[in-house]
């Protein structure tokens, strides 16, 4: 794949999405971001650094596979091609089953898990012809469990089954799919707001750096699963 590759991201009005978006915009990628809102999705984008022409803005909600198709249509439209997709927008509900609504349960699965699938299927013509790449952020909740974390836990064990086994099933069409699970990111999630007390913490721009490093790796190989965890967490007392 050689530059200007172009890159969508779900999910980069705030948090991994938008940190990574601006690491490869600054390395050279043509990267679109998607928001439910479109505002939201316009202001991000207004405030990355580089050329203008380089990014894009487009609305869609990952649950709604229409949206998807229309983001990539949109893509392909501006830019011609599209070589990688990051699904990466995702949402979490934490709390105890007895108390962990419908709703939170079918937004954290519809989002996490079928929205990983509607991006997936939206961008696949386009990501095959370009022999490109497909990325999911996955989470370490993708192997670990941990109390009141039902629906995230089952999202994400469930985007590593489906990125594995999506894997396997593109690879010998030389399109390249690897999940990457991290571990505390420094961001947005479950209404966090970020602070310099999460310096500690993995940063957006550091998810950025993977990917990038993944992306110019010897098309012979592949590290289809990647685990990324603070470097040295605060000891808990
Ligand atoms: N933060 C962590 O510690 C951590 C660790 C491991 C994995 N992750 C995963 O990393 C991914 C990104 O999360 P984050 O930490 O960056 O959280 P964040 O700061 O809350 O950002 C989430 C992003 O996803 C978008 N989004 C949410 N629902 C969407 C939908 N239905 N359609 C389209 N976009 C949607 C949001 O955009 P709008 O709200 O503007 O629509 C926002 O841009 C998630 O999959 C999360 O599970 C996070």
């Amino acid at each position: 794949m050689e530059n200007q590759q172009v890159v969508y991201i779900t999910g980069g009005s705030k948090g991994i999405g938008n940190g990574v978006a601006q690491y490869l915009l600054n390395k050279g990628f043509k990267v679109a971001i998607s928001s439910r809102n479109l505002k939201a999705a316009e202001e991000a984008v207004s405030k990355f650094t580089g050329s203008l022409s380089d990014r894009m803005a487009v609305q869609s909600d990952v649950r709604n596979p229409e949206d998807e198709i229309k983001a990539v249509n949109a893509i392909l439209k501006k830019w011609g091609r599209l070589d990688v997709l990051i699904a990466n927008a995702g949402v979490g509900a934490f709390a105890p089953i007895e108390s962990l609504s419908y709703e939170d349960w079918n937004s954290v699965i519809d989002t996490n898990v079928t929205g990983v699938f509607n991006s997936v299927k939206a961008s696949l013509d386009a990501i095959r012809k370009s022999k490109g790449y497909i990325i999911t952020i996955a989470s370490l909740a993708g192997i670990n469990f941990s109390p009141e974390s039902t629906a995230y836990n089952a999202s994400k064990f469930a985007v590593v089954g489906f990125t594995q086994a999506l894997m396997l099933d593109l690879r010998q069409q030389d399109v390249k799919v690897t999940t990457i699970m991290p571990g505390s990111v420094a961001s947005h999630f479950n209404n966090h707001i970020p602070s310099e007390k999460d310096a500690w913490k993995i940063q957006p721009e550091d998810l950025g750096e993977i990917i990038f490093n993944l992306l110019k790796l010897n098309p012979r190989v592949l590290p289809s699963k990647i685990e990324v965890r603070p470097a040295k967490p605060p000891l808990k007392a």
